[in-house]
């Protein structure tokens, strides 16, 4: 009998700590890191405050930029790019991730300049 509850409180606690504890697939900022790792690392920092082996550093970047970037290779209107090269490949079939990338790249603050 307690060996049962036992395995019963177990299983309720790991029920909840999984169902409530904001799992990652629950947290638009956890799902854009899984996002960001898996296709921007090729070429920006693992850490988006760092520049990458070729791309510049992404900490910070707003929505329509990384739309603008991403889906088309462009940028919004007014914005000034931090590289005057066009080497970015456009990723359109992310679209439905990026609003992912957004909230995790926002929630990132940018290195200060010094
Ligand atoms: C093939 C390499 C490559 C990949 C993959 C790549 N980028 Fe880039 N990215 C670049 C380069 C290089 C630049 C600098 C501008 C240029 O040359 O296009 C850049 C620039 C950017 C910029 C503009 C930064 C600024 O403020 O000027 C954003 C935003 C961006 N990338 C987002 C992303 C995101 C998000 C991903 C993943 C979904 C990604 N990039 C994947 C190479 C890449």
């Amino acid at each position: 009998m307690t060996a049962r509850s036992l395995v019963w409180g177990l299983t309720a606690a790991l029920w909840l700590a999984w169902g409530c504890g904001g799992g990652a697939d629950d947290d638009p900022v956890a799902r854009g890191r899984s996002s960001y790792l898996a296709n921007c690392v090729a070429c920006h920092s693992t850490n988006p405050r760092l520049p990458g082996p070729i791309g510049p550093p992404l900490a910070g970047s707003s929505r329509a930029l990384i739309e603008a970037k991403v889906m088309r290779n462009e940028y919004p209107p007014g914005y000034r790019p931090k590289r005057s090269t066009h080497a970015m490949v456009p990723l359109p079939h992310l679209e439905p991730k990026l609003d992912d990338l957004a909230a995790y790249l926002g929630s990132v603050r940018p290195a200060s300049i010094p």
